[in-house]
């Protein structure tokens, strides 16, 4: 919208019509949604008690935008329990915008302001743990709301050898069954990282295609449907020199259709367990000194492309490079969370969490890399942390302990 007009819109939001000029607005079939809407706002500033009728009718207004201003009139008076009723009823109202901002504002009437410390704390008998087992199976005895962090990178379907599905749907299947349990066990209003990129099956022979999966857009539709709302898209980019040739055959025949671009990227997709309280709730959590303790340092990452050199690790083939997790870690936690990674592999999470003086929890099938993960982790790092390496029985009984 150019400049005046915005400006005209803004001061026709604020003006005030009599009543009968609001509804003449609201019923002409030559008004603007902006005009119809300044109309409606005019009602609702009006506070007035016998207006609730009106301002229900224009709750059913088929434009959401006109239905919204009536339902912010409304909200005026949601202590009335006859309103409140109906605000409620709301909740499934069809469009999303709506539901949302009558659930936030019901909630926010009905939450204690106070800070109780449940939501900065996690259970002591999962800090500082690396727990050797299948995902799946160690999800199920970790309790709910307990953890304030997950950063982690699945592995890549059948691209290497560490993990192989019969299919890419059966793969499919075990991410969101894990990614569900992930939601269960993550704190209201927290964050759950997730590092993907498009994966490439390389083609029987020379006579086939090889195939490449869509990882994270296959992924992004179950997630989002799982309760976990979407908040940022965050490329990862690597030196072009780290990429895989694909364009070798192209480069000599230029031929249109054979073009395969060289990835150098990944995603890191950002996403926030869906709640009716906003971020200021989450920050009220915490005692003042931690806020403090936590801030972010200046050189942190503007936008949403991170350069970020890959690394190698002599015994795991797919680690995380220890400044992706700092900066996920910096950005997404407070100083004192817990924070998980259910493909924990080498545990370069767990470092980063020592670093940053956070506690972690990890979980990692293959007894190799649980090796490599006590390596890592070792006083050799210079932190005087213990860290407790369990098995999936033992993690059971522990949790079985704090019920
Ligand atoms: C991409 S790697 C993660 C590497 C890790 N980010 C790092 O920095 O070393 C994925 C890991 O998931 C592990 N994994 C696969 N299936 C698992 C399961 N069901 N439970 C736990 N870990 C599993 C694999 O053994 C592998 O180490």
């Amino acid at each position: 919208m150019p400049q005046s007009q915005k400006a005209g819109a803004d001061r026709l939001g604020f003006a005030d019509f009599p009543l009968e000029d609001s509804l003449s607005i609201l019923e002409s079939g030559d008004a603007s949604t902006v005009e119809k809407k300044a109309a409606m706002a005019s009602i609702g500033r009006k506070r007035n008690s016998h207006l609730k009728p009106i301002l229900i009718k224009y709750t059913g207004d088929r434009n959401p935008e006109i239905a919204m201003q009536a339902i912010r009139g409304l909200l005026v008076f949601r202590r009335d329990p006859d309103i409140r009723e109906y605000l409620v009823a709301l909740y499934n109202h069809p469009n999303d915008m709506i539901r949302d901002v009558v659930r936030q504002e019901i909630h926010s009437a009905d939450e204690t302001e106070t800070r109780s410390g449940a939501h900065a704390d996690s259970p002591d008998f999962m800090k500082d743990v690396v727990v050797h087992g299948d995902v799946q199976e160690i999800l199920k005895h970790t309790p709910g709301e307990s953890v304030h962090l997950t950063f982690t990178s699945p592995p890549y379907y059948n691209a290497r050898d560490y993990s192989i599905y019969k299919n890419y749907q059966e793969y499919l299947d075990f991410l969101d069954g894990v990614f569900y349990e992930v939601h269960r066990v993550t704190k209201e209003g927290r964050f759950f990282i997730l590092n993907t990129s498009p994966v490439i099956v390389p083609r029987a022979g020379r006579k086939y295609a090889s195939r490449r999966y869509p990882v994270p857009f296959d992924l992004h539709a179950r997630i989002a449907n799982m309760g976990w709302e979407f908040i940022d898209d965050i490329i990862w980019a690597k030196p072009e020199k780290s990429a895989k040739n694909r364009v070798a055959g192209f480069e000599v025949n230029r031929k249109p259709l054979t073009y395969k671009a060289n990835a150098r990227t990944e995603y890191v997709m950002v996403y926030r367990k869906k709640s009716y309280k906003l971020i200021d709730w989450n920050l009220r959590q915490y005692a003042r000194d931690t806020i403090v303790q936590s801030l972010v340092s200046d050189d942190f990452e503007r936008s949403n492309v991170w350069n970020i050199a890959p690394v190698t690790d002599r015994v795991h083939s797919a680690v995380f490079p220890l400044r992706l997790c700092d900066q996920v870690i910096s950005l997404y936690s407070f100083v004192g969370d817990l924070v998980f990674d259910p493909f924990a592999g080498s545990g370069t999470l767990g470092k980063a969490a020592i670093r940053a003086d956070r506690h972690f929890f990890l979980t990692e099938i293959n007894a190799d890399y649980i090796a490599r993960v006590r390596q890592n982790l070792g006083g050799a790092f210079g932190f005087d942390r213990t860290i407790k390496f369990m098995g999936a029985d033992e993690f059971r009984e522990e949790a079985g302990k704090c019920q």
